[in-house]
């Protein structure tokens, strides 16, 4: 029997290898990392600051913690430094521990791994197709009022692999309902800087306790492999859970140092930001005139379509493109995602260009 292989976003070097295709000969659309690399200002001090690695990182992170403070315009006190979102979504279920929770699907696949890890049952809202995978907010409020056991939400936004996003007004709501019948809300906006409107629940931190924001640098500022991220909470309890529980020095002096950097780097933050929102507009335009596909609104750095062509599956799409050396996400592996649907991340104008002139001759053909 011919069994399809599944591939995850980052899974570039398993493609390569399955395919036969050098590493550095594909194009990653599926890792929806900003394709303008790492700041060239921040390489520069990196190299210069090399000492930095002889030293213990400050355990407290004061610094980096004024920085990301500034950054996203609240207090220094509320912010927790974490090695990457993920560890910082470790640390936030098993310090809160909770039973029951409520998540949104389809999304990204590591809450469901962590609360599982963690012992605690969940149930997923589906957004759904018709709405343009725009939660419906009064439907989401009925679910939960008819889940009375649940204790914690989970929410991407914008949202992986929808790319579609909640506004603060909505937040908001959510927020007040969950406050009252003490239900926490974790909210990950790993991708929330390339949205186009300002949709970060940030500001909503100071007014409620049952609320964390998580937020990273792998996408926006293009650095993975720094595996820095932060939270953002007012909650007295899981601040000072999180950083008892905490392996000391989890973030290293480098990314710490490079965090400081990033932050303050207001030309790079607007050259991504410009980039991003030329691109994605551009794109968007594009392909909304195309036939055998059908368009969701995006939020982040990434689209979603739909294969409509007749006798194709997204992975039938995924197959031509590789073998052009362009990779994108077959999303069949995301639970709630009914029908045929690839998601690829907006990258350099040449390179954006390159896939969709591929993806038309396929489509088209
Ligand atoms: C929604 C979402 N959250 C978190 C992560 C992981 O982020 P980090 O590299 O900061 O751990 C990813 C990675 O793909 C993601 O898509």
């Amino acid at each position: 029997m011919n069994i399809k292989p599944s591939f995850h976003g980052s899974d570039l070097e398993k493609v390569a290898e399955y395919y036969h295709i050098p590493r550095d000969k594909i194009v990653c659309y599926s890792a929806n990392v900003n394709p303008l690399g790492l700041s060239e200002h921040l390489k520069d001090l990196l190299c210069q600051n090399l000492d930095i690695l002889s030293s213990y990182p400050d355990r407290e992170y004061r610094s980096l913690r004024m920085h990301a403070a500034r950054y996203c315009n609240t207090s220094d006190e509320y912010i927790v430094p974490g090695n990457g979102t993920t560890e910082l979504i470790t640390l936030a279920i098993s310090v809160l521990g909770p039973k029951h929770a409520l998540l949104l699907g389809p999304s990204y696949s590591e809450y469901t791994r962590e609360l599982t890890l963690a012992g605690c049952s969940y149930k997923s809202y589906y957004l759904k197709k018709r709405q343009d995978f725009r939660l419906d907010m009064d439907d989401f409020l009925k679910t939960l009022s008819e889940h009375p056991e649940v204790d914690f939400i989970i929410l991407c936004n914008p949202n992986n692999p929808t790319s579609s996003a909640l506004t603060v007004d909505e937040i908001r709501i959510l927020l007040k309902t969950c406050q009252k019948h003490n239900v926490f809300v974790m909210i990950d906006e790993t991708y929330c800087e390339f949205s186009p409107k300002n949709i970060s629940a940030v500001p909503l931190v100071v007014s409620f306790k049952n609320l964390l924001v998580l937020r990273g640098l792998s996408k926006f500022f293009a650095a993975p492999g720094l595996r820095l991220g932060y939270g953002v909470t007012s909650s007295p309890y899981l601040l000072r859970q999180m950083r008892e529980v905490q392996n000391p020095w989890s973030v290293n002096s480098a990314a710490a140092f490079a965090g400081e950097v990033l932050f303050d780097d207001t030309s790079y933050i607007g050259n991504v930001r410009s980039l991003i929102e030329e691109e994605r507009s551009r794109m968007m335009r594009e392909l909304s005139s195309w036939k055998n596909i059908r368009l969701y609104p995006a939020y982040a750095n990434f689209i979603l379509i739909e294969i409509t062509k007749p006798h194709t599956t997204s992975y039938d799409v995924f197959e031509y493109l590789i073998q052009n050396h362009l990779m994108v996400r077959d999303c069949s592996s995301f639970p709630g995602l009914d029908g045929e649907f690839i998601r690829f991340c907006i990258m350099l104008p040449k390179e954006n260009d390159r896939l969709l002139q591929h993806l038309k001759t396929f489509l088209e053909t």
